[in-house]
């Protein structure tokens, strides 16, 4: 069937490629916007308001905040992960980016969690990592990383990073196609809210017994 003259399919194509150019953040009316930390949080916006441009400098632009790795000695997953935002990188604002530092410590893990507001490409700079994301069809993809290798995970997509290396720690940086990309831990979402999803709810969902919730609640 010849459709390349239909209405219906060049109007979907349209809406593809509209949707396609579709940008998580929306752009920058000017050159920069260089974050304005001393305001109040007292307005939301879209972003943080910026400093009047006659005042930008250089070091606006630049951070040392991903120079120093972060401690992967404190909590019980064993990896740190440091962000650049508008606090310490306050030209980044409105740019639709950022970049984190993720140490991980032999065995450690970065759990299950995803992004709901950006795409994210890694690249592992020391050590062997096993990275992967599930997509909506609960298809798994799992490649193993060297120093060199990066891998993209898909905005939304619920996503983990593990250093399988017993004995050495790793280190990769992303880059986001977000100043805040945002970040729900699976676990936390779940077990660990703030007033606390019905114990029925999770029973149910997760076929788990009372038992198993209080020690899941515990941790
Ligand atoms: C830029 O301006 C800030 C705030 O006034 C100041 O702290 C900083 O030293 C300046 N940096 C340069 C390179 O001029
Ligand atoms: C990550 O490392 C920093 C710097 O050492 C530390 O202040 C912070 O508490 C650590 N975060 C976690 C979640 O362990």
């Amino acid at each position: 069937m010849n459709t390349s003259g239909s209405p219906l399919l060049q109007l979907l194509l349209g809406l593809a490629l509209i949707l396609g150019l579709a940008k998580p953040d929306p752009d920058a009316l000017q050159d920069y916007c260089i974050a304005d930390n001393r305001r109040p949080g007292s307005i939301f916006t879209n972003d943080v308001p910026c400093i009047d441009p006659a005042r930008a400098n250089s070091s606006y632009f630049a951070t040392s905040a991903l120079s120093r790795p972060g401690n992967t000695g404190s909590n019980q997953y064993g990896s740190n992960v440091t962000l650049v935002n508008t606090v310490n990188l306050p030209g980044l604002n409105t740019m639709g980016l950022t970049m984190a530092r993720i140490d991980i410590a032999a065995d450690g893990i970065v759990p299950l969690h995803s992004h709901p507001r950006a795409s994210e490409v890694t690249i592992c700079l020391k050590g062997e990592l096993t990275v992967g994301f599930m997509d909506t069809s609960n298809r798994q993809y799992t490649e193993k990383l060297r120093p060199g290798d990066s891998f993209v995970f898909p905005k939304g997509l619920v996503h983990f990073i593990y250093n399988r290396d017993g004995k050495r720690p790793a280190v990769a940086v992303s880059g986001f196609n977000s100043q805040d990309p945002g970040t729900q831990l699976a676990s936390m979402a779940t077990f660990a809210s703030k007033h606390g999803i019905p114990d029925a709810v999770l029973k149910r969902a997760f076929r788990i017994s009372n038992q198993e919730l209080t020690t899941r609640l515990g941790t």
